[in-house]
């Protein structure tokens, strides 16, 4: 590819994944019920948070959880939302400590221990960073019915494509619906804290 078909194909391909998003967020809403009825988004997970802990999808027992999956290496989707989960929980003040926030990793391959801590501290401190193998990860991805692809880049380097979507669990683990962080922290916050 020439430098002038590259923007082309970055812009399809961002477009792409756009569309891929949209239908994932009308699916995962129930956009096609009575049709097929969605099977249950979550399941049994085990993996390793920044600093080195175990976590499971035990964890999610007795707070809601927000879980958003993306990687260190994002240019800009994953930071931005990081962004916002973070001041959607300084909003929560006190009740921060509440509620699970889980980062997902959907590239293990770079996004090591290390690497998920070091990310991390430019976030909230409530924020966990999770990594694991490349097969633990396939598993979470596949739970979650997370949509996460290598997509390879001139350089030699690579990027992910992925879903952007923000899950809320209930305290139960159920999945309740996505997220919505396109609105005031405090509103997102007030909107968290009825399901404490
Ligand atoms: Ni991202």
């Amino acid at each position: 590819m020439d430098s002038t078909t590259r923007p082309l194909a970055v812009i399809a391909a961002f477009a792409a994944s756009l569309a891929v998003g949209l239908l994932v967020t009308f699916w995962l809403i129930g956009g096609f019920g009575g049709v097929t009825k969605p099977a249950a988004i979550g399941g049994p997970f085990q993996l390793t948070d920044q600093s080195g802990q175990t976590v499971t999808d035990k964890n999610l027992l007795g707070k809601p959880t927000i879980i958003f999956f993306g990687f260190t290496h994002c240019p800009d989707v994953c930071p931005t939302s990081l962004f916002e989960i973070s001041e959607v929980l300084r909003a929560m003040g006190p009740d921060a400590g509440k509620v699970n926030a889980y980062f997902i990793s959907v590239d293990p391959e770079r996004d090591t221990t290390a690497a998920m801590k070091d990310y991390l501290s430019s976030f909230d401190p409530t924020l966990k960073g999770l990594t694991g193998t490349p097969e633990e990860i396939a598993k979470v991805i596949s739970a979650y019915r997370v949509y996460a692809k290598k997509v390879p880049l001139k350089d030699g380097d690579y990027t992910m494509d992925h879903t952007a979507l923000i899950y809320l669990m209930d305290r139960n683990g159920k999945f309740v619906r996505p997220f919505d962080l396109k609105r005031k922290p405090e509103e997102s916050a007030a909107d968290l804290k009825r399901y404490l």
